[in-house]
Order: structure tokens, then sequence, then C-alpha cells
């Protein structure tokens, strides 16, 4: 009755994650138009754009967009999935860029080039039986909208998406059986523009633009799920949340509160996509800071009736946070997130903190809190590896990273959470989303492009590549014993 497990479940879905516009390339062949992320330049100009303070509508010349070509994905999907199948990927998690069904969001009909090449990678794949896991919309947005529309502060966008969500579900049916809507709904707190393609105007009240959105975006989310089980009943449709609890630093209750108020910040979206309905604390939140969001009659039952089936989250830190201003000025990195040091963990060379244990922590507190079962769809570790005169890359400390995270993904499994599959990021060493760099790379198979976009793009497969290959073939074993 209360036997131990020998195994990670047999069906579990091991595998890897990745984002359109980190890895396609082709920006603009196949008929695809521009996006938010086709825009963002490496270098001074990068982050005053992705938060919404600077607009970026053409390309300019004298700046590098990484995006463009990105490791040309878009040409070569049949050598990497090939990679992909030999390290005995069950599932391969990819996002759709909007703008290549859809090449300016507003269109009457959607791009057959766009929709063929993504028939093609799910044909690819399910050749291999690798289950597409697909994420709607990951950090972009057509260009045309925002221009037009503002992006995601106007309802419109509800419309348009949920025609390209349901575009998807209708040519997909019956390739694709594992869905999510936006990629790290949260994120739209932090990069507005990158999150939900908005320009902040001079004067304007930012939290009101952005929770609206926010708003506008969970409506979206829910209708896409709706079209999801009426279209493809037997698909499963989750959420993305950008993971990892908020310590406090200390045991004074008002650190404690002040982790907890921060952990909802980011819970307030998932609580809406899984339970249906605005929580009290953040009906509080709005009425304390004047922020007013205008709803339909209908929004309210939308959300309600379409909740969400797995609770999909990224993990590669855990925060920490006080009350004490001076411990406040000792900050570090991490997937945006500001976060106090804690003194108990080391970081990564982008200062991003490693954590383990964090991950099983998180995953509890998402079981406990959702009653859900959970899809790790994102962890990980970027660092700078070395092409060796051998051709291989000696990536012992990305092996020990991971190797640490499994163990506490099967104490988390332990522990009685469900878990459906986990797919580390960047399987395939891709562009950085926040810096743009190609140097920080996640991969277990080495790319060869170079942060200004020289290099041949030839592929090698790292020690790690290996290395995971084991562990997929062991069912992860090694971590129940
Ligand atoms: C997540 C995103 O925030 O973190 C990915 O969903 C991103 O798109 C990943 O690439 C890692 O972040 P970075 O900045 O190291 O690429």
């Amino acid at each position: 009755m209360f036997e131990k497990l020998t195994s990670f479940p047999e069906n579990f879905l091991w595998g890897g994650a990745t984002a359109a516009n980190q890895l396609e390339g082709a920006y603009l062949e196949g008929g695809k138009g521009l996006t938010t992320v086709d825009l963002i330049p490496v270098g001074p100009n990068r982050f005053p754009i992705a938060m919404g303070n600077l607009d970026s509508f053409q390309p300019k010349e004298d700046e590098f967009y990484p995006s463009h070509e990105a490791i040309d994905f878009y040409h070569r999907y049949k050598e990497d999935i090939a990679l992909f199948a030999e390290m005995g990927f069950k599932c391969f998690r990819l996002s759709i860029a909007w703008a290549r069904i859809f090449p300016n969001g507003d269109d009457v009909e959607p791009n057959e080039a766009g929709l063929q090449f993504y028939d093609d990678v799910f044909d690819e794949l399910l050749k291999y039986n690798i289950e597409p896991v697909v994420t709607i919309c990951h950090f972009d947005v057509p260009v045309h909208l925002v221009k037009i529309y503002g992006g995601w502060k106007n309802r419109k966008m509800i419309e348009f998406f949920e025609t390209y969500a349901k575009t998807l579900f209708n040519r997909y049916k019956d390739k694709v059986k594992y869905w999510m809507t936006f990629n790290e709904i949260n994120m739209l707190l932090h990069l507005p523009y990158i999150g939900a393609g908005i320009v902040l105007q001079e004067g304007e009240d930012k939290q009101q633009i952005l929770y609206q959105a926010a708003h506008h975006e969970l409506v979206a989310s829910a209708l896409a799920v709706k079209a999801c089980h009426e279209i493809i009943p037997s698909a499963k449709i989750g959420c993305m949340l950008a993971a990892g609890t908020v310590y406090p630093y200390t045991s004074n209750p008002d650190d404690v509160w002040k982790a907890m108020e921060q952990d909802r910040e980011s819970f307030f979206f998932i609580d809406v996509q899984s339970k249906g309905a605005y929580p009290g604390y953040t009906k509080r939140f709005f009425r304390e800071h004047g922020i007013h969001i205008e709803m339909q009659p209908e929004d309210a039952d939308i959300l309600m009736q379409n909740t969400v089936d797995y609770i999909g989250f990224s993990y590669y830190a855990s925060r920490c946070t006080s009350t004490d201003p001076e411990i406040l000025k000792d900050q570090t990195e991490g997937n945006v997130f500001g976060s106090v040091k804690n003194p108990y963990l080391d970081a990564s060379e982008w200062g991003w903190t490693i954590d383990p244990k964090g991950l099983r922590i998180t995953c509890n507190q998402l079981h406990d809190r959702y009653g859900k079962p959970l899809f790790i769809v994102e962890n990980g570790l970027g660092a700078t590896d070395v092409l060796l005169d051998n051709d291989t890359v000696e990536d012992d400390y990305r092996i020990d990273y991971l190797d640490r995270h499994f163990a506490e993904m099967a104490e988390a499994i332990q522990d009685g959470v469900e878990i459906l599959g986990y797919t580390s990021w960047g399987p395939i060493d891709l562009v950085s989303a926040g810096t743009g760099e190609m140097k920080k790379r996640y991969g277990y198979i080495y790319v060869d492009r170079n942060n200004d976009g020289t290099g041949t793009l030839r592929r090698v497969k790292k020690k790690s590549f290996h290395w995971y290959k084991e562990v997929i073939a062991n069912q992860g074993a090694q971590y129940f014993k």
C-alpha cells in the first residue's frame, strides 16, 4: 500500500524546452511577420526596450538582433530532432511563432507556409515517438498588433489570440496532445514588452496598465482552454508560471509576510488560471492601489468555467527577501526577479541562485496549492562552455546541477506530487532571452555560434548529452535508491 517507488513513472515525459524566437531564425521566411522579439537588440538598448520603456518598431541598421538567425532550427530541425531522439527524448517543448501563422496578428486568413512548417516539425517529432508540447505564445507578439492596438493593453487582443489558438487546435488536433497558453505569464509585470508587447508612455499609470493587460491575457488564456477542450477533448492544456519560492531572510514575521506577498504577486496569475477567480488578496491590492480593472459581464464565467488541466512552470532559482533595508542592499540576479543574496546558496556565473532543494519545495507548494498535475517545463544551468580540440565539451558543472535537481524532483514525486514530465531549458544551445547572448549556454548539444552572430552553426554533442541519455534510459532509477 505504501510501496517505495523504484524509478520515475513509466510514462514520465523526459525532454527539452525551447522557444521559437530563440532557436528558429529565418525571421522573415515563409511569409512570417515581424514580432516584438525580432526588434529587441543586444546591447545597451535591450533592457529599456524589453521593459517597455523605449519603443522599437523597425529594425535598425546599426543594431544586432539575435532572433533573426538564432541557431537556424528552421532549416536544421531534422538534424536537431534526430539528436533529441538519440538522447531518448519522450517529448519536446517548442513554441509557435504567432507571426508565422498570422503575420500581422489581425489577418483574416492564416499563412499556409507557417502552418506547414510546424506540421513538418511535428511529423518529424512523431516519427521518433517524441510528443510535441506546444506553447502558444512564448514572448512574441506580432509587432503590427503593438503598433495598431497597443499590444495586450487592448481588449481586442483577446479576439486575435482566440482566433490564433483555434487555428492551431484545428490544424494540429491529431498531432499535439500537450498545450500551454502563455509562457511565464507573470513575466508581464517585469518585462512588459517581452511579456505582453506593451510600450509604456510617459505619465501612464504602470500598474493599472499592466494589470489590465494581465486581465486580457487571463481571459484569452481561459478562452483558449475552452477551445482546446472542445476541439481536442483528449488534449491537456496548462498554464506556465515563472516559479521559484520566495524565502524570508529571517524568521521575523514581517520578513515571512513579505515573502508571502512576493509569492502571491506571481501566484495571482495561476490562482486565476487554475482556480478560476481573482483571489481576495489581489482584490485588496487593487482597492488599495487605486487599480480598476475593466471587465465584461461574461469574464467571470469564462474564467471560472475554463481552468487549466496542469500547472506548467519554470524553475531556475529560489528567491529571498527581507524587510531590513541593509540586507536588501545585497541583491543577486535571477531570471529578472530581484532577490536578496541567500547566504546558504551558491550562484551561477550569471548570478542566478542554485537551489536544488528549492525545486522540491516549489513542487510541494504548487501541489498543495492547486492539487493538479505539475509539468516542469524549464530548468537548467546557463554557463560558458569551452569546445575542446577533441570536439566535445566537458560540462561536468551542468551535469552536477541537473543531477542535484533530478534528485530533488524524485523526492517531490515520493512526497506525492504528480509530475507529468521534465523538459530542461535549451537542450540545444540557443539565444538567451534575458541578455541575447549565445555565450550563456544551457544545451546538451553545443552550437558553434558566437554572441556577434559569427560561427558555422555546427552541432556538437557535449558530455551531458551522453549523461542525460543514460538518465532517460534508466528512468532515473538512481534517484530512488
Ligand atoms: C525563462 C524563459 O524565463 O528563462 C526562457 O521562458 C529563457 O525564454 C529562460 O530563455 C532562461 O533565461 P535566459 O535569460 O538565461 O535565456
